[in-house]
């Protein structure tokens, strides 16, 4: 692997091999989302507990500080909305070109495996890892599940996860599920969880990335169930404590307890 790539890499994942992701790039298909509708006002106080932000350049241009020193996965996969007839028909939205203007440490996309876009969005993927390995930059692939949450299993997670590896991902970000070590064991480049939908307890949410940490994944892209929380501040450091300091779900909860009423709780 070439310096470049490495050195964008070791940006986002850090020393420990773990990472916190920090999607707030809900935007391109969702508009203005729950607690999500002034991005740089959500984001203010996670930025410190962030590892990497995934956004798009729209919201990055506009809403998070130049001088921010969070590296930066730039969402370059879209073109549908929740309003329209088929999630999974996306194209890429921004080329290598503004990536590396908007240095970029990571590029995204997502891929439909099994929906009616399921060749053009893996199509999408490969052109995009062509050009993107030619500059050194990573490519994040997302195994989107559009609308059909209940897809979320193992058997066909592992296929999404090894598909996208094979077309080269350098990362592969996922839901988790039961037998997450499946999809891990199966998938030959580093494993993301994703968060999904903002669940019922904070415990929930502690309990599976403790799972999935325990299973293989080395960390996570987790958005809704940070930021849409009540104390997003004692979410995310609740988070990191599994990932970087491997905290159990328990332990994880208590931090997040402990930060509750310190007013540090962003929009709360
Ligand atoms: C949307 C995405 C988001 O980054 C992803 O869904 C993670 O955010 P959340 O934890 O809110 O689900 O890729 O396709």
């Amino acid at each position: 692997m070439d310096w470049g790539m490495k050195n964008r890499l070791s940006q986002l994942i850090k020393s420990d091999g773990k990472c916190l992701f920090l999607p707030i790039d809900h935007g391109y298909f969702l508009g203005p989302t729950s607690k999500l509708e002034k991005p740089g006002e959500t984001i203010k106080p996670l930025l410190p507990y962030s590892d990497a932000l995934f956004v798009t350049r729209g919201v990055l241009r506009s809403c998070v500080p130049a001088d921010s020193n969070v590296p930066v996965i730039l969402r370059v996969s879209g073109g549908t909305s929740v309003v329209g007839k088929d999630l999974a028909n996306e194209g890429l939205t921004t080329s290598i070109k503004d990536a590396i203007r908007l240095n970029a440490s990571a590029v995204g996309i997502s891929v439909f495996v099994g929906s009616d876009y399921e060749h053009q969005t893996l199509m999408n993927l490969s052109r995009l890892v062509d050009e993107a390995e030619e500059y050194g930059i990573p490519v994040m692939a997302v195994t989107a599940v559009g609308k059909e949450l209940e897809k979320r299993d193992a058997r066909y997670l592992s296929l999404c996860c090894r598909i996208a590896a094979e077309l080269g991902a350098k990362v592969v970000k996922t839901y988790w599920c039961e037998n997450f070590d499946k999809i891990v064991n199966s998938c030959p480049v580093p494993v993301v969880i994703a968060g999904g939908p903002k669940t019922d307890t904070e415990l929930e949410v502690l309990e599976f990335v403790y799972d999935g940490m325990q299973k293989g994944a080395i960390g996570v892209n987790l958005g809704r169930n940070i930021w849409q929380n009540q104390n997003p501040v004692g979410m995310i450091k609740a988070i990191r404590a599994i990932i970087h300091e491997n905290a159990s779900a328990k332990e994880a909860n208590k931090i997040y307890e402990s930060e509750k009423g310190k007013g540090s709780g962003g929009k709360g």
